[in-house]
């Protein structure tokens, strides 16, 4: 019998149990031996459940209790769970979580503290949900350079721009509903502006690039400014906006790091990614562009990633898995002023002063004095100069790049 523990019983903590419950005769079957999740540590009242016997809210007895040799951290954030976690490994236990948060942030650290005590610290569930992500960049495209990730990260804005494009439902409305179902953040403005796909880009870049990028200097823009009204001039030109997290390499080995919403074509896979859904595009200098789709929110998918990587510290008990990466100090990150792209404007002003700024690719006027721009390819620098230059005449309402 393998003995575990789940640290915080919240939308994912209580999938966690109850994919071990469901599952436990395949999950025995796989182990060789049943798994007994002996004590779920949370400080709110459980009582009442069916194994409302198991519920602890002092972190020591799991610290102190050799027979709990695999714990799940699905508590979220980065004071107690870090402490807890790093008193986990200290304690020779693996640690497995769902906290992008505190992969994204201290994952460095943690991981250094497993290699030392010879215990595993596992982050499958903390990029895209019940996507496999993280094992398929360590393992299976482990022989490739990365060109580029580039990847839809957030359920909770897809699930929002879903709503937008396809039933004109309010982002208000459709956040609510985000919540409802259990995709948002505890805040939901890590959802909405960005933080969450941000460190979720983070997590992918440090892995696939061996060196941290930190969530604090990526540049990170969400959806909060996204008008009905830009959802319906990108469907004129034939796309749609999504959030993406986006990293891309270039030949000095530095890498671009950013999320933003960006308009991409209908025509590409990533446009099809509705709901809650996400999807990671993975360009590797072997394979070529590969794609990974599936629920990135939501209780059993982020569930049964975490309960799949304890599965497999019980696998690799004694023979730890190798990921790394290092404190940050090669200072991959390269400013975005040089990443070169289309945009996507939309203007208040004169036709004049926007084709004397931009090189127009097309301009549409859909309402008297409003101009939607779609440029040839310029820097960020050369943009951000230009909507200065425009701003001074008129009004920049929108700029996205275009993919
Ligand atoms: N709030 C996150 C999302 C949960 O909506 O994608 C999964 O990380």
């Amino acid at each position: 019998m393998v003995k575990m523990a789940i640290m915080g019983h919240g939308t994912v903590g209580s999938g966690v149990y109850e994919v071990f419950e469901m599952n436990a005769d395949k999950i025995a079957r796989v182990l060789g031996e049943p798994v007994e999740i002996k004590y779920v540590l949370d400080l709110r009242d459980f009582s009442a459940l069916p194994y409302g016997h198991k519920f602890i809210t002092d972190f020591s007895v799991i610290e102190n209790d050799p027979e709990v040799t695999v714990v799940a951290e699905v508590m979220g954030g980065v004071g107690a769970a870090y402490e807890f976690t790093r008193r986990c490994l200290l304690a020779g236990k693996s640690v497995c979580t769902s906290n992008k948060e505190l992969v994204a942030t201290r994952g460095e650290e943690l991981l250094q503290i497993a290699a030392e005590k010879g215990v595993n610290y596992l982050f499958e569930a903390s990029v895209g949900g019940g996507i496999p992500i993280i094992r398929p960049l360590l393992q299976c495209l482990a022989a490739n350079e990365f060109n580029e990730i580039c990847g839809i990260l957030n359920g909770t804005t897809n699930y929002i721009l879903t709503q937008m494009i396809h039933n004109g439902v309010s982002f208000e409305d459709a956040l609510h509903q985000a919540q409802l179902n259990g995709y948002a953040e505890k805040d939901p403005t890590a959802d909405i502006e960005g933080h969450d796909a941000c460190r979720k880009i983070c997590i992918l870049a440090d892995l696939a690039f061996g060196d941290k990028f930190d969530p604090e200097q990526v540049a990170c823009e969400g959806i909060s400014h996204i008008t009905l009204e830009d959802v319906a001039n990108a469907d004129k030109l034939g796309c749609v906006i999504k959030l993406l997290g986006r990293t891309v390499r270039c030949d000095d080995g530095t890498a671009y790091a950013y999320v933003a919403p960006h308009l991409i074509h209908k025509e590409s896979p990533l446009a099809a990614v509705e709901d809650v859904f996400n999807a990671i595009m993975v360009d590797g200098n072997a394979t070529g562009e590969v794609m990974f789709y599936g629920k990135g929110a939501g209780k059993l998918a982020t569930a049964s990633a975490v309960a799949a990587d304890m599965m497999d510290c019980v696998e690799h008990a004694t023979q730890r898995r190798r990921i790394f990466w290092g404190d940050g100090s090669k200072n991959l990150l390269r400013p975005l002023d040089t990443l070169q792209s289309a945009w996507y404007v939309r203007f208040k002003g004169t036709r004049q002063a926007i084709e004397d700024a931009l090189p127009v690719e097309s301009l549409a006027e859909p309402t008297p004095g409003v101009l939607v721009v779609r440029t040839r390819r310029l820097s960020t620098a050369e943009m951000q100069a230009k909507i200065a230059r425009l701003n001074e005449g008129g009004k920049v309402c929108a700029a996205m790049r275009m993919l």
